[in-house]
């Protein structure tokens, strides 16, 4: 009598083309997968330490590199550095609905142009509808040069 539960030629020659099949498929989604990440996860230049002075806050341009699906572009966003502050970099973006806040030098205050939510010289709030003040980003210095996370912003809590 023949055992069935042995493998027989038939299923072996079967499975073959299966797992040939598999593997065409793995490699093929591994490739073809879209990444997901929103911004690159790595410190980003704002400038020489040496270069920010002064005793109101200055405006820098950073440039991000964002990935969306197979696609990645290069943006340019405005941080505030605060030299009166030991050079805290505020994220410009008002916690309210996400404008972009204006330095006002001549009220030496924030102010959202949206919802006019205002904030001091420190990114504290004063008034409007925001919720909070302005959020501060994880930054550090290297080599002299004053750079910013382009992760997510810092908790307010977590202020130097
Ligand atoms: S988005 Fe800034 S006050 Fe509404």
């Amino acid at each position: 009598m023949k055992d069935t539960a042995q493998p027989t030629r038939r299923s072996f020659l079967l499975l073959v083309p299966l797992g040939i099949f598999a593997s065409i498929a793995g490699a093929a989604f591994r490739f073809l997968r879209p990444r997901i990440s929103a911004a690159t996860n790595r410190w980003v230049d704002v400038a020489p330490v040496n270069e920010i002075t002064g005793s109101q806050p200055v405006n820098r341009k950073i440039v991000v590199q964002h990935i969306a699906g197979w696609a990645t572009t290069t943006e340019q966003h405005n941080v505030f550095v605060l030299p009166a502050k030991g050079n805290l970099v505020l994220s410009p973006v008002c916690p309210h609905e996400g404008c972009e806040v204006l330095w006002i030098s001549q009220l030496n205050q924030f102010a959202c142009p949206c919802h006019e939510s205002y904030f001091a010289a420190d990114g504290a709030r004063i008034s409007g509808p925001t919720p909070r003040g302005l959020d501060a980003l994880p930054s550090r210095v290297q080599d002299g040069r004053l750079q910013v996370h382009s992760g997510l912003p810092q908790e307010p809590g977590n202020r130097a």
